[in-house]
């Protein structure tokens, strides 16, 4: 009975999992995976609103603009979708609708969408905008324009009792914010220009009276190190730039796309782009810093956040070093600086395996983060199997030339007690070097 009782309440607790992981297949209430690619946020009495493309379709071409809500930010219910194609129009499913934002304009009582709205081959560069009397709509399509008569590709909102819209503009070299008419349908000042800055995937904060520009450069779908400007005010003259994240990680291998405060600190919302798989690009959200006093990324394998409190919490786990496994085949001992310990085990895959003996396990599903280097250009894979049972595979994006280290999670079920895991075996491709394993008792 008490056991039977534990195993309920095991269960109860993996289908309400309450935490963001950084690069996991991140599902809905439904169990499906959220796809609110190029996300904006938007909060209604206490509900959150999270608005995105939807890549499922794995083209770039307009699906439709999802809206998912929730009242904690880690837990996502999907809505109707907010936006649709509207043929013969320029949001027909022949076009490119790409980061949605929304805000909320009083003086209408009216949700107001705007996106980055294009043609195919991106020759438009337009803004579009949509309307709607509930968050989730469905939103009407108002039309698309170049504001001021400029080009507009990437771009976001913000908001300050006054509504600006940021954008990478002039074949992406000029970066610029204008001010919107009172009510949010078209722009009607341009305020501030970076030139010749490349900026893509803008967001602004306001932190202690202070305007912090989050924004990467441009690199197509491929990660760059995103960086960071300051003003003080959004028509200022913005500081040169600074990176969020230590600069060989390229934003932990994301881009930015939306940034919310969080008490003291800030959430940032980033996109893993995966050009020939679309809909498998990931959702890179950690807490944004600003302890030291600027704006810095802290990578978190599992954490949690308290929106209310503003406030968040990072899971710890338990380290097992690759160095101390058990090696098999052609898996080899590396030595570098970037290794945790200093060392990591190569050649895995094709032959080569690495097992690790007593890794302590809850009985139930838990998250394990894998830090390893891939130096080449493109994703390698790494094969997982718990006490000899199948092989999970695991992706392992391209983590930067030489020996840069980023983790990937993968959920697994290990008995309570002591597992085996062993790593490569099964494969014919290498993986990469692999440094640790950090094992959660968070699902
Ligand atoms: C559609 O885009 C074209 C330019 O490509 C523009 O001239 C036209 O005004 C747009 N139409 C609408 C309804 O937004
Ligand atoms: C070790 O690698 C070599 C190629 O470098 C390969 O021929 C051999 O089969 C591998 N050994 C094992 C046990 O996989």
């Amino acid at each position: 009975m008490l056991f039977s009782l534990a195993g309920a309440f095991l269960l109860g607790a993996v289908a309400q999992a309450a935490v963001i992981v950084p690069g996991a297949a991140w599902t809905d209430t439904d169990g499906n995976v959220i796809q609110a690619h190029g996300g904006g946020f938007l909060e209604v009495d206490s509900t959150w609103y999270w608005f995105g493309e939807d890549k499922s379709h794995n083209s770039g071409s307009f699906k439709a603009v999802s809206c998912y809500s929730s009242s904690d930010l880690m837990t996502w219910t999907r809505e109707q979708d907010a936006l649709s194609p509207v043929a013969g129009t320029n949001i027909s499913t022949d076009n490119i609708v790409e980061r949605p934002k929304v805000i909320y304009n009083e003086k209408n009582s009216e949700y107001v969408m705007w996106f980055h709205s294009d043609s195919s081959n991106y020759g438009a560069a337009q803004q579009g905008v949509a309307t709607a009397s509930t968050p989730c709509g469905p939103y009407d399509y108002r039309g698309s324009f170049q504001p001021l008569g400029a080009e507009s590709r990437d771009m976001g909102l913000f908001v300050d009792g006054t509504a600006y819209v940021l954008y990478a503009s002039d074949n992406n070299q000029n970066f610029k914010i204008s001010r919107l008419d009172e009510d949010f349908y078209t722009v009607e000042e341009q305020v501030n220009v970076i030139s010749a800055s490349t900026l893509e995937s803008p967001g602004v904060l306001k932190h202690d009276g202070t305007y912090y520009l989050i924004a990467s450069h441009t690199s197509g779908w491929a990660p760059n190190p995103n960086k960071f400007f300051t003003a003080s005010s959004i028509s200022g003259t913005f500081s040169s730039e600074a990176d969020i994240a230590p600069s060989s990680t390229r934003t932990y291998y994301s881009q930015n796309t939306y940034n919310l405060p969080l008490g003291s600190d800030a959430l940032y919302a980033g996109d893993r782009w995966r050009p020939n798989l679309l809909g498998s690009s990931r959702y890179i959200w950690l807490p944004l810093s600003f302890a030291s006093g600027r704006p810095e990324l802290v990578w978190a394998d599992v954490w949690s956040v308290d929106i209310g409190a503003g406030t968040y919490t990072i899971a710890e786990g338990t380290t097992y070093e690759a160095e101390s496994a058990t090696r098999s085949g052609n898996a080899t001992l590396e030595s570098n600086s970037a290794f945790s310990e200093g060392q990591a085990v190569g050649y895995l895959g094709n032959g080569g395996s690495v097992i690790f003996e007593d890794v302590e396990g809850t009985g139930a599903a838990q998250w394990v983060s894998i830090y390893y280097a891939n130096g080449d250009s493109d994703y390698r894979t790494l094969t997982v199997s718990v006490n000899g049972g199948d092989a999970v595979t695991v992706d392992q994006p391209d983590s930067g030339g030489g020996h840069v280290v980023l983790s990937v999670p993968v959920q697994l079920t290990l008995n309570a007690g002591s597992n085996t895991l062993t790593f490569g075996s099964g494969q014919d491709s290498y993986a990469g070097d692999l440094d640790k394993i950090i094992v959660y008792t968070a699902s």
